[in-house]
């Protein structure tokens, strides 16, 4: 039986609004998402027995149960027995080349390459939405990570809505190693702080989701207006992450002072997520590795890691196969 080995790109937040409480629990969002080049690889090699096995070459990410990408492999034998009886489990590993817990989807983006692996050695045929839907079990972001590129994201963070693709964009990742936020802690402090502010009745809950689909943002996206997706850069989050984490503030500011001394190339910055990533746009790769070793000469911490990396139209794609 045939083995593969897939890409996982992470992806950016260009906008995060955060609506209200649904009622199952969960933040209504209206997110526009971007996956870019920086990806995980993923290989799965079929083992012939009832188990799958996992291993990561990172030492932070659990290689067991809580693994997203061991809850994918679970959530498919358990929807599809009969292939799990017929080919048997799989031996995962992930090569971590995204940070971790990081506010880009690393964990997510595993999971949904997991779906999409034991799709193809289980020959199951399923299609991108059909993958979409199970991915929804797993977490909120992992529907967007099967297909990627540029889409607006409504609900949960899980009804997507392709936009025309961004493929010449580039962006600076920068994160510090030894922070993480967690998203649930994110969220919690949000709903603390800003409770007040949440639309209440279902209906205007779910119709200002759906304004985003005309709102500027989107806009801008269908134009191609790369100056105007900066200007509009927008994440929620942030009011609640940045005080918490002067660092990520510390950054942010970075890149904005650059993108005052250097309007022309630097589109706009944000944190991606619920952080502690922040990213800037550029137009030319040129320009993004300049803005690189600026932000290593003003912040010159070892901790801190500095990334380039590009937009891209795919989500979970095939880098290989035996
Ligand atoms: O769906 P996922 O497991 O990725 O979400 C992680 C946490 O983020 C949830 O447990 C919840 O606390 C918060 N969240 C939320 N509303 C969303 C997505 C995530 O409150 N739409």
């Amino acid at each position: 039986m045939q083995s593969y080995t897939l890409l996982a790109p992470a992806k950016i937040n260009l906008y995060l609004e955060i609506i209200g409480l649904r009622a199952d629990g969960y933040h209504e969002l209206a997110m526009v998402m971007q996956t870019v080049d920086l990806a995980d690889k993923i290989v799965l090699r079929p083992n012939g027995n009832d188990a799958f096995r996992l291993s990561c070459d990172h030492p932070q990410v659990p290689a067991d149960q809580t693994n997203l990408a061991y809850k994918a492999a679970q959530l498919m034998a358990s929807e599809f027995p009969k292939s799990f009886a017929n080919y048997g489990g799989a031996d995962i590993h992930i090569q971590k080349n995204i940070p971790v817990a990081a506010g880009l989807a690393g964990g997510s983006t595993n999971g949904a390459a997991v779906l999409v692996g034991l799709n193809l050695i289980w020959q199951l045929g399923l299609t991108h939405s059909e993958l979409e839907e199970l991915a929804g079990q797993l977490g909120s972001d992992v529907p967007f990570c099967i297909s990627g590129g540029t889409a607006l994201a409504t609900g949960r963070g899980n009804e997507l809505d392709t936009l025309p693709p961004l493929n010449n964009l580039y962006v600076v990742l920068g994160k510090y190693e030894s922070l993480a936020v967690p998203t649930p802690w994110a969220y919690k402090t949000y709903k603390e702080q800003f409770s007040e502010t949440y639309v209440s009745d279902i209906a205007t809950l779910e119709s200002r989701g759906k304004r985003v689909h005309s709102g500027p943002m989107v806009n801008a996206i269908a134009h191609q207006d790369s100056r105007k997706i900066g200007e509009l850069l927008h994440n929620d989050l942030e009011k609640v992450v940045l005080p918490a984490y002067p660092q990520v503030e510390q950054l942010r500011q970075a890149f904005l002072n650059e993108k005052e001394s250097y309007s022309e190339t630097i589109l706009g910055a944000m944190m991606s997520g619920s952080g502690p990533t922040v990213f800037a746009i550029t137009t030319t790769l040129t320009q993004a590795e300049n803005l690189k070793q600026k932000i290593q000469t003003t912040l010159p911490d070892p901790d801190l890691k500095l990334w380039v990396a590009k937009f891209i139209s795919s989500g979970i794609s095939i880098a290989g196969d035996s």
